[in-house]
C-alpha cells in the first residue's frame, strides 16, 4: 500500500544492529504497532534508497539501534537514514541493549549524545519506549537541502581543515568562524562544501540546520541573496530593502546555530552584505577569488588540484574499480589532477563502458585516442591559457560523443551559453530556445547529462557547470550571443502571459543582454506586466529588473526610479499582499509625475 503510515522506522547496521532491530521488531509488533524495517518490507526490484527515503517520509519516529560498528567507518546509507529523518523533523529514539555501546564514547554525534537512550534490557526502559511511541511528535523540521555529491571521492586533507575550522573552540568555548574555499575553477570547492553539510562533527554543531545559498557572478541581487537565505529558515521577509533585510538575517540567526554555506561568490560586496559577525552560526564561502575571503576576514582553506592517488580514483570509480593504476595514473596525469576533467573523462568513461562489448581498458583507449587527437598532453595547471586550452580539449572529445549520429546536439549545447550563471534550466525552456517539442529536449537534456556536460535533474531542470558555461561563451560573438537571447525572447511573444515562472523571472536579463533594455522598460511601466510578474515571482525579483536597466539606454530613467521607490517603501503591504500592488503604486506615488514619465 503505497501511502501506508508506519508508527517507526528502524535503523540499523546489517551486522551487529540487526539482532537487536529484530528484537525491537517484535516488540512493537506484539503491542500493535506498524513498523517500518528493511529485512521485511523492501520489495524487489525497487531502487532501495528511494524506498527507504519514502519510508522515512511516512513515519514520525526514527528507531536507531545503537551498536558500536554504526559509528564505525562511512556507513553512507545509516547517515542518510538519520539525516533524512532530521531533515523531516522526525523524533529519534536510540535504543541498545546493556553494555553494548560505550555512550560517552567521542565517536557519537553530539545530536545523539543530547537524547535519551533506551536500554531493552531494562523493563522500565522497554515501558518508556512502548509509551512514548503512543504519542505522535511535533516534526521539527531541519532545513538541510543539499544533496550528497555524486561519486565523491575523499580529499582528507581539505576536509580536516574545514572541519577543523567549523568546529573550533578557543578556551572550552565554541565560536564559529567565516572559513572560504579558495582556488580555481573546477578544483572541487562546491563539491567538498556539500560534503562538509554530511560531516557528522559540522552537523553535531549546527544543530539547527544547513543553509544553501548559490551566489554567482551577480545574477541574483542583495535583496533577493537575502529573501532566499530567510526563506531556507521559514522566516517571511519584511522588508525589500539590503540594509533591513540584513538586519532580519541577522535577527534571525540571533537564536540559531546554522551552518550557512555562501557557494560561488564573486563579489566583495555579496559576501559583506550576507555574512554575520559573531554569531553562533558559521559561513561557509566557496570562492575563486581571495579578496572576497578578505573582505570578511574569512579563515582560507586551499582547495587544488587532487592528489595523485585522488585522481585515479575519480577514474577508478568510473571503470567500478578497474585496477591498471599505471594507466590510470597516466590519464590522470594529463589532465593535471584538475578535478572537473577528471569528472568530464570519467564520465567518458562510464560512456563507453555501456556499448556492448566493451571492457575498461578499451574504455582508456578510446579516451585517449580522443585526448591524442586534440592534442592535450600534461600541463602545467598554474598556466591560465594552458588551462583553458585544456578545458577547451576535454570538452570537445566529450562533444564528440554528442555528435555520434546527431550533430545537432553540439549546436544545441553550444546555445546553451544563453543562460545565466549557477541558474537550473527547466525543460520547458529548452523546448522554447530550441523550438523542439518536450520529448526532444528531454532527450538531448539527457544526453548532455549522460557524457557529463551537464546535470539534469528532472524537477529542477538542466544545470551547466560555470567552467562549461565559460566555455561555451568564449565560442561566441558578442553580436552571436544578443541575438540568441532574442531568439529565446521570441518564443515568449505575449509578455503578459509568459508560458512559465523562468520566463517571468528571467525575461528582463535576457531583454538585456540582447540589447532591448526598452522592451524591459515598458514592461516594467506596463501595469498589466507588473502584477503578474509580481504574482508569479517576488518582490526582490522585481527590483532586480528595476536595477538592470542600463543607465545610459533609459531614458525614462526617472519614472523607473520613482516605481522602485514606491516598491520599496511599500514592500511591507507587498511582501504580504502583492495584490496590492495597483492600490499602493496608485496611493503612494504622485500619480501625475508616473503619468507624465511613461508618455
Ligand atoms: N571530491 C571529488 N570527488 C569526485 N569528483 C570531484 C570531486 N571534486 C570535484 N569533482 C569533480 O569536479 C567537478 C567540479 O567540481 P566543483 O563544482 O566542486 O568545482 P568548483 O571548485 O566549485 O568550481 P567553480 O569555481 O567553477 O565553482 C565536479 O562536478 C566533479 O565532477
Ligand atoms: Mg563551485
Amino acid at each position: 500500500m503505497a501511502f501506508e503510515k508506519f508508527d517507526a522506522f528502524i535503523s540499523y547496521t546489517r551486522q551487529d544492529g540487526a539482532p537487536i532491530a529484530q528484537r525491537v521488531l517484535e516488540l512493537l509488533k506484539e503491542e500493535g504497532f506498524k513498523v517500518w524495517q528493511d529485512c521485511t518490507q523492501m520489495r524487489g526490484g525497487q531502487e532501495f534508497w528511494r524506498q527507504i527515503e519514502a519510508a522515512i517520509e511516512r513515519t514520525h519516529t526514527l528507531i536507531m539501534v545503537l551498536t558500536p560498528d554504526a559509528f564505525e567507518g562511512e556507513r553512507r546509507v545509516l547517515r542518510d537514514e538519520w539525516l533524512t529523518a532530521r531533515r523531516r523533523g522526525c523524533r529519534v529514539l536510540p535504543v541498545h541493549e546493556a553494555e553494548t555501546i560505550d555512550f560517552d564514547s567521542s565517536k557519537l554525534p553530539a545530536w545523539l549524545r543530547k537524547l535519551d537512550c533506551y536500554n531493552l534490557d531494562d523493563p522500565n526502559d522497554r515501558a518508556k519506549l512502548l509509551n512514548d511511541l503512543r504519542t505522535t511528535p511535533e516534526l521539527r523540521k531541519i532545513p538541510h537541502t543539499v544533496e550528497f555529491p555524486a561519486y565523491f571521492v575523499p580529499r582528507d586533507k581539505e576536509m580536516r581543515a574545514i572541519r577543523d575550522a567549523l568546529t573550533i573552540t578557543e578556551g572550552g568555548v565554541r565560536i564559529a568562524l567565516t572559513t572560504a574555499l579558495l582556488g580555481a575553477g573546477g578544483f572541487g570547492k562546491t563539491t567538498l562544501a556539500k560534503a562538509v553539510c554530511f560531516d557528522d562533527d559540522a552537523l553535531a554543531r549546527y544543530t539547527d540546520g544547513v543553509l544553501w545559498l548559490t551566489v554567482g557572478e551577480g545574477t541574483r541581487t542583495v535583496p533577493e541573496l537575502l529573501t532566499a537565505l530567510l526563506e531556507q529558515l521559514g522566516v517571511a521577509p519584511k522588508s525589500a530593502d539590503a540594509d533591513a533585510l540584513f538586519g532580519e538575517w541577522k535577527e534571525a540567526l540571533r537564536t540559531r546555530q546554522c551552518l550557512v554555506v555562501l557557494d560561488d561568490v564573486w563579489k566583495e560586496s555579496d559576501a559583506r552584505a550576507l555574512v554575520v559577525h559573531e554569531t553562533a552560526s558559521a559561513f561557509l564561502i566557496t570562492t575563486r577569488i581571495p579578496r572576497v575571503a578578505t573582505a570578511v576576514e574569512a579563515r582560507d582553506c586551499r582547495v587544488d588540484e587532487m592528489t595523485l592517488t585522488q585522481a585515479v580514483s575519480v577514474l577508478a570509480a568510473a571503470l567500478r574499480g578497474f585496477a591498471d593504476r599505471t594507466r590510470l595514473e597516466a590519464l590522470a596525469n594529463r589532465v593535471g589532477h584538475w578535478p572537473v576533467l577528471l569528472g568530464l573523462i570519467a564520465n567518458q568513461l562510464r560512456h563507453s563502458l555501456k556499448r556492448p562489448g566493451a571492457t575498461p581498458s578499451r574504455a582508456i583507449d578510446q579516451v585517449e585516442e580522443d585526448l591524442r587527437d586534440l592534442s592535450l598532453t600534461a600541463f602545467d595547471r598554474r598556466d591560465s591559457q594552458r588551462r583553458d586550452a585544456a578545458v577547451a580539449t576535454t570538452m570537445e572529445a566529450s562533444l564528440r560523443y554528442l555528435s555520434a549520429g546527431r550533430p545537432e546536439a553540439i549546436t544545441r549545447y553550444r546555445e546553451l551559453a544563453v543562460f545565466p550563471n549557477n541558474v537550473p534550466i527547466p525543460l520547458a525552456v529548452l523546448e522554447s530556445l530550441w523550438n523542439v517539442q518536450s520529448a526532444e529536449a528531454r532527450r538531448l537534456a539527457e544526453k548532455f547529462d549522460d557524457v557529463g556536460l551537464a546535470n539534469l535533474d528532472y524537477s529542477r531542470g538542466l544545470i551547466l557547470h560555470d567552467v562549461f558555461r565559460e566555455y561555451l561563451r568564449k565560442g561566441w560573438e558578442s553580436a552571436q550571443l544578443s541575438e540568441l537571447h532574442s531568439r529565446l525572447l521570441a518564443a515568449w511573444p505575449n509578455i503578459h502571459k509568459l508560458p512559465y515562472h523562468y520566463a517571468w523571472r528571467w525575461f528582463g536579463y535576457h531583454c538585456v543582454e540582447a540589447g532591448r533594455d526598452d522592451d524591459l522598460l515598458a514592461a516594467l511601466l506596463d501595469f498589466g506586466w507588473l502584477t503578474p510578474r509580481l504574482a508569479e515571482t517576488d518582490l526582490a525579483s522585481l527590483l532586480a529588473d528595476c536595477r538592470r536597466l542600463r543607465e545610459d539606454a533609459v531614458p525614462q530613467q526617472r519614472a523607473i526610479a520613482l516605481l522602485r521607490d514606491v516598491l520599496e517603501k511599500s514592500a511591507h503591504v507587498l511582501l504580504v499582499e502583492p495584490e496590492q500592488l495597483a492600490a499602493q503604486l496608485l496611493g503612494v506615488c504622485d500619480s501625475a509625475s508616473v503619468a507624465s514619465s511613461t508618455h
